[in-house]
């Protein structure tokens, strides 16, 4: 992934993909991103079926993460109060969010499993050290 990105400063580049990249990886469901605009998400680069163009803060897993500034892990989706189905294969997903210089969540990565219970901590960690290789400005 450093590869990948590090010859490239457009963010909207390297956005789309790191998306790819995961997507054709892995085989998850859907990966993408949410960017906060304008004080809400909005949907950015993604691989996967279309979604839903726009969270709330504090709503929805990606809004959760938002508003908690940490990653959220659910093993499934339908035992999570307020969850967002954009898709109804999604069985499980994991949410983190990335950050400015200034400490701002900026984005939200979300990657949705087909399979119940796909993501834990070791998810979380790795996934956290690729998403700050991507730089926002
Ligand atoms: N499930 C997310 C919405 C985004 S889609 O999964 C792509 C949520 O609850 O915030």
């Amino acid at each position: 992934m450093r590869g990948l990105l590090s010859g490239e400063e457009d963010l909207i580049a390297n956005l789309s993909n790191f998306c790819a990249a995961l997507k054709e990886t892995f085989n998850w469901w859907w990966v993408g991103f949410y960017i906060v605009k304008s004080g809400e998400l909005v949907l950015g680069p993604f691989q996967g079926p279309v979604a839903c163009t726009r969270i709330a803060y504090g709503k929805g897993v990606c809004g959760t993460s938002w508003k908690l500034a940490q990653a959220v892990i659910v093993p499934d989706v339908e035992a999570f109060p307020g969850h967002i189905a954009c898709s109804a294969a999604s069985k499980s997903e994991i949410v983190l969010p990335l950050f400015d210089e200034s400490k701002q969540v900026v984005a939200i990565l979300d990657v949705d499993s087909d399979s119940l219970n796909h993501f834990d901590d070791i998810d979380e960690k790795y996934l956290t050290e690729l998403v700050s290789l991507l730089k926002f400005s």
